[in-house]
C-alpha cells in the first residue's frame, strides 16, 4: 500500500471513530470519574472507568472536542476494556512515546493516530483521553 493510501485509510479510521464513537456515554453505578481539558483549546473530556480486581471492566466517555481528541477517546476506551490497570498504563506510555515520534506499534485502530506526532499542536488533542486515563487510575 502506498503511503498516500495508508494516510487516507488512517484518516478514514479516525473519522469513523469521530462520527460513530465507541463507548460514548456514562456508566451507571460506581465508577472512577475524571474530568480533563485541553488547555490550549478548552475542549474537555469526562472519562469513567469501572475497575474490578485490577481489571477495567467498563470505560465510557463524554465530551466535546475535535476529531482527533474524540476519536482517540473512542479508540482508547475500546482498547483498555478487559485489560488490567498495568496493561492500560503500559498502553498509555506506548501512546505517549508514539506521539514523541518513537517507533511504537499498536495492533488496533490506535495506530491510525501515529501521524499526529508530526503535528505538535495536535498532540495534546490525541493525548487528552490518555492523560485522563492516567489520572483516573493514579487517583
Ligand atoms: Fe481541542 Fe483538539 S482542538 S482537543
Amino acid at each position: 500500500m502506498s503511503l498516500n493510501n495508508l494516510d487516507m485509510l488512517y484518516r478514514q479510521v479516525i473519522m469513523d471513530h469521530y462520527k460513530n464513537p465507541k463507548n460514548k456515554g456514562t456508566i451507571d453505578g460506581d465508577a472512577l470519574t475524571i474530568d480533563m481539558n485541553n488547555p490550549t483549546c478548552g475542549d474537555r473530556i469526562q472519562l469513567q472507568l469501572q475497575v474490578k480486581d485490577g481489571v477495567v471492566e467498563d470505560a465510557k466517555f463524554t465530551g466535546d472536542g475535535c476529531s482527533i481528541s474524540m476519536s482517540s477517546a473512542s479508540m482508547m476506551t475500546q482498547a483498555i476494556k478487559g485489560k488490567s490497570i498495568s496493561e492500560a498504563l503500559h498502553m498509555s506510555e506506548s501512546f505517549s512515546n508514539m506521539m514523541l515520534g518513537e517507533d511504537e506499534h499498536f495492533d488496533d485502530d490506535i495506530q491510525a493516530l501515529q501521524g499526529v506526532s508530526k503535528f505538535p499542536a495536535r498532540i495534546k488533542c490525541a493525548t487528552l483521553a490518555w492523560k485522563a486515563l492516567e489520572k483516573a487510575v493514579k487517583s
